[in-house]
């Protein structure tokens, strides 16, 4: 009989890494997390759709198990030799040896094969399934439940809700790749530790560009005009009707397929429009640069911006700089209920309700659970002898859910829209008439209210079947008003005077 004396050290050292059942354990989870961490990485790099989370997995908990299966091997190795050395002096030591003839051993071994193999098979079915399941919307949205919920609620009220995160989330290219997964597991930590900003913004480490769009949308498609109608009920006794029907000049951009101009004009391949802008949001450009088809270029600025531009970071204009909420448009309160008002979904019938559910919304509320009583409790304090209160407090209620989000300090106002120019500067960021050349002559083109759409009819009632295809002036409510600054009255709730 062989004695251990007769292996050399290094084998013994090893023999007693796997000589043991706590070893044993050890090794398999060893192997299997191999296993797994080669599948998940196939997957992750031949997956048509990348996604952060997957990374999670691959680079984060399979390598975990695979040191947890290294100690576990440590441990048995140890225990052994504490056994060993404990064996009574001259005797020869316990070896760790599996006899086939001994009932125990026969168990054991049985046990072993067939956990194994079905470990083994968990573990290649598991992350297979895991990767399905870290590819949904759901685990996007869901997983990181409170960090994201506001907009995974904003998304699928969104005209891209059935466009995957991750489409729009992971741009293309290795080095994408490898940030999408370095944000991932940090995003990871950070929800764990409960470590994240409210509201949370998009770092500028993600990038979400023009390219990302033109996955789906081709970017010289010749739209032409489009016939918009925008509702709105004024907050008075009887919360009259008030519809503006424009035609929106969005045109094209590529002369193949239809006249070069309009909105999308700015998208023309051979037009470059540069900025500028102050703050985080990209609320204020004081400066503007235009390089046109034959490379001349043109420079604007407001009158208070005397700096250099080459002290600033000066950023390309792409669809995001318009679209910059395709997927998560949180409405302002006013638009919100306009919109259910318009859709029937309230009884504008009722005294002064357009007036009360915009109060109703901005409470200003610690919770959502708060929000829902209070706002059940406020609009019943109002209407005590409604017999529609009931269906208006559940609407007030959804239009709630849908749009205001108090745990994450997320609504309208933690998120610009920059696609009109109502509640938010928008387009007169630069096209408000105040950004001029040097001279002081010329400013930016589209500066008045016809450039960029007609208003074919306003007002209410038989007054939207008089259309004017030249444009009416912008009669605003009780007076023309052709002013730029839309936006200093009108903050997304009740309008200042
Ligand atoms: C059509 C493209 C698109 C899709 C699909 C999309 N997003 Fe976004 N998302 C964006 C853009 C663009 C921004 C950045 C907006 C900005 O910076 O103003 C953004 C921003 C975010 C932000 C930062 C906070 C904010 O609102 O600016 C989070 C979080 C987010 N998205 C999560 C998700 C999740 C979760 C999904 C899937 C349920 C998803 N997104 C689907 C385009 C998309
Ligand atoms: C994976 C494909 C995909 C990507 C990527 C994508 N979109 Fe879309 N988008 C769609 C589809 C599909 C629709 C049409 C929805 C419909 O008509 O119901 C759409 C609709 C739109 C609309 C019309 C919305 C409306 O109100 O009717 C706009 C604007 C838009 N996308 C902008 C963007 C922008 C900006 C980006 C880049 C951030 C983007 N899309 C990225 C697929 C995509
Ligand atoms: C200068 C601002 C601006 C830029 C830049 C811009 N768009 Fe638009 N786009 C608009 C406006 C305004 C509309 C009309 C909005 C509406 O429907 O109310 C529009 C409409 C659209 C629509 C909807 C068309 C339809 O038939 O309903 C799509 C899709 C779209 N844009 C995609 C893009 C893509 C993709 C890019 C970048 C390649 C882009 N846009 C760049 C302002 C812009
Ligand atoms: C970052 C600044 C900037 C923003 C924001 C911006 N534009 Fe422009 N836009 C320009 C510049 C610069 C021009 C070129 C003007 C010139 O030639 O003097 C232009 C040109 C235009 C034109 C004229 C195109 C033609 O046929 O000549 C239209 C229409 C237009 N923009 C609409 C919009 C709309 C609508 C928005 C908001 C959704 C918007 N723009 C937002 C900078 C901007
Ligand atoms: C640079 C382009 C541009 C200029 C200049 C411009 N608008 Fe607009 N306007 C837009 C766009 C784009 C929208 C649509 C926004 C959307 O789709 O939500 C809009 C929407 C509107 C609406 C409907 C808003 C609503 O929510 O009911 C009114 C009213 C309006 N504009 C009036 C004016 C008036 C008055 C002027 C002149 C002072 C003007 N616009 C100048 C681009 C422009
Ligand atoms: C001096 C402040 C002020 C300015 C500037 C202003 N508004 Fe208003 N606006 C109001 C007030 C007040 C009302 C009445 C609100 C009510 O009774 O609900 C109103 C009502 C409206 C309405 C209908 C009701 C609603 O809430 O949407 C529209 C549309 C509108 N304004 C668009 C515009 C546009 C577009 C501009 C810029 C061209 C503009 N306003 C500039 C104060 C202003």
């Amino acid at each position: 009989m062989p004695t251990v004396n007769s292996e050399s050290p290094k084998r013994r050292f090893f023999a007693r890494l796997v000589r043991n059942w706590v070893s044993l354990v050890g090794a398999i989870l060893v192997v299997s997390s191999w296993f797994a961490f080669f599948l998940l990485l196939t997957l992750d790099f031949f997956a048509p759709n990348k996604n952060p989370y997957l990374g999670i997995l691959t680079y984060l908990v399979a390598p975990l198990f695979f040191l947890v299966g290294l100690i576990l091997m440590g441990i048995g190795g140890l225990l052994q030799r504490r056994q060993n050395a404990r064996a009574v002096a001259g005797a020869p030591p316990t070896r760790f040896s599996i006899d086939v003839s001994r009932p125990r051993d026969r168990r054991l071994l049985l046990g072993f094969a067939v956990g194994g193999a079905v470990f083994l098979l968990l573990t290649s079915v598991g992350s297979y399934q895991t990767y399905h399941v870290t590819e949904s919307v759901q685990f996007c949205g869901q997983a990181c439940h409170t960090p994201m919920k506001p907009q995974f609620v904003a998304y699928q009220n969104s005209p891209h809700a059935r466009v995957d995160c991750t489409r729009c989330h992971i741009g293309p290219g290795a080095k994408r790749f490898v940030q999408a997964k370095y944000n991932g597991i940090h995003q990871l930590f950070a929800t764990l530790s409960d470590d994240f900003k409210r509201p949370i913004h998009k770092t500028e480490r993600i990038h979400i560009n023009q390219q990302t769009c033109e996955q789906c949308h081709w970017p010289k498609r010749f739209i032409g005009n489009l016939d918009r109608t925008y509702t709105h009920f004024l907050a008075d006794e009887t919360n009259t009707a008030f519809s503006v029907r424009l035609l929106l000049k969005v045109g094209g951009a590529d002369p193949t397929h239809g006249p070069v101009g309009g909105i999308h004009w700015h998208m023309n391949v051979a037009n470059k429009i540069e900025y500028i802008a102050t703050d985080e949001q990209r609320q204020v450009i004081p400066w503007v640069r235009l390089t046109d088809t034959n490379g001349g270029s043109t420079e604007y600025r407001t009158a208070s911006f005397k700096e250099d531009p080459a002290a600033h970071t000066i950023r390309t204009m792409d669809c995001l700089d318009c679209h910059n909420r395709p997927a998560h448009h949180f409405r302002a309160p006013n638009d919100a209920v306009d919109l259910t008002l318009a859709a029937g979904r309230i009884d504008a019938a009722i005294p002064l309700v357009k007036s009360n559910v915009v109060a109703a919304l901005t409470g200003g509320y610690s919770t959502e659970a708060d929000a829902l009583q209070k706002i059940a409790s406020f609009l019943s304090a109002k209407y005590p002898d409604q017999p529609k209160a009931a269906a208006l407090i559940d609407e007030v209620q959804r239009l709630y859910q849908a749009n205001f989000f108090p745990e994450m300090k997320a609504d309208w106002r933690a998120y610009p829209n920059n696609l009109g120019h109502k509640e938010w500067p928008g387009c007169f960021r630069c096209h408000d008439g105040l950004h001029k050349t040097a001279d002081g002559k010329t400013k930016i083109q589209a500066s008045d209210c016809n450039s960029c759409h007609v208003i074919l009819a306003q007002g209410n009632g038989e007054q939207l079947e008089k259309l004017n295809p030249k444009g009416y002036s912008f009669f605003h409510i009780d007076a023309i008003n052709e002013d730029f600054s839309c936006n200093n009255c009108h903050t997304g709730a009740f309008p200042k005077e």
